[in-house]
């Protein structure tokens, strides 16, 4: 059975998502070369903290394992649930996917993108805007009467048609009170098959495109996803909410308040001081 929210849990959902967003938006305004995926991740665990929330990545447990970082940092040939450390720096040409799921008042937000470290190749640029534009085109398929099929299908069309792989042992999820519920939301499939969506189903679509073979492994750690030919790859992510009126994205940031010492916007400049000639 997929979850269905009611009010309340689509209130909360919008807390946690904008959560998320909001701290991979100042996480990204970290990306520069000479950081390391280490100091990322602090800063992520801080900026959680600082919003109410906390990692739902930190301790998540498969099997015996649990993942140890705050954050998820994939760099270039790294697909996903890369974990920081001092050792890897960002160079000038390099890519990485920022993944951040945070809990905040038991209801989680769950949100990706993939970030240029100064200027890469056109070949890169090329992967992640195929990737960025994949997750919109999976977004608008996610319509009351669809099923999630149409979600895979439209996502996978899309790469396959730009020449790239999309990686198929990894998929999206409906995300709740849980980082991983029902359905799972795979980025290849055909049309018509799968579970038929409804409003209030949170789903959490991330299409995972690799610039050469969409196959892919696991490294040793237990957790890095890397691709088979050690080529890049992208990753984004969104926590969609579906309505009657169609999908919302949830996992957008809240604007940033103003330093204390901003000055007036020119509106109110012009409305306290001019005056009718
Ligand atoms: N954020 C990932 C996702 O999109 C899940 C990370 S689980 C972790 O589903 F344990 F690897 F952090
Ligand atoms: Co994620
Ligand atoms: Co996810």
């Amino acid at each position: 059975m997929i979850p269905i929210k009611d009010r309340d849990g689509i209130a909360q959902m919008r807390e946690s998502c904008a959560i998320a967003a909001t701290v991979l938006y100042r996480l990204k305004a970290l990306v520069q070369p000479g950081i390391s995926t280490f100091d990322l991740d602090q800063a992520g665990r801080e900026l959680m903290a600082s919003f109410g929330a906390r990692s739902a990545d930190f301790g998540y447990q498969i099997g015996s394992r649990r993942f140890p970082a705050y954050t998820c940092l994939s760099v270039n040939e790294e697909v996903v649930h890369g974990i920081g450390s001092i050792k890897r720096i960002l160079h000038d040409g390099d890519i990485i996917s920022l993944d951040v799921t945070v809990e905040a008042n038991g209801y989680i937000g769950d949100t990706a993108i993939t970030v240029p470290v100064g200027s890469i190749s056109p070949d890169v640029a090329r992967l992640v805007q195929t990737t960025r534009e994949a997750l919109q085109i999976g977004i608008q398929q996610a319509q009351v009467g669809n099923r999630i099929g149409d979600i895979s299908n439209a996502v996978q069309t899309y790469v396959e048609a730009r020449g790239f792989g999309v990686v198929r042992d990894l998929v999206g999820h409906g995300v709740g009170r849980s980082m991983h519920e029902e359905p799972q939301i795979p980025n290849f499939g055909r049309r018509g098959v799968g579970e038929k969506i409804k409003a209030g189903m949170t789903l959490a679509i991330e299409p995972m495109v690799n610039l050469g073979t969409y196959r892919v492994k696991t490294l040793a750690d237990g957790w890095t996803v890397v691709t088979a030919d050690g080529l890049p790859s992208a990753h984004f992510e969104h926590t969609v909410l579906t309505t009657d009126k169609g999908p919302e994205i949830l996992t957008i940031p809240r604007p940033s308040a103003p330093p204390a010492s901003a000055p007036p916007s020119a509106i109110s400049i012009s409305q306290t001081t001019t005056k009718p000639v």
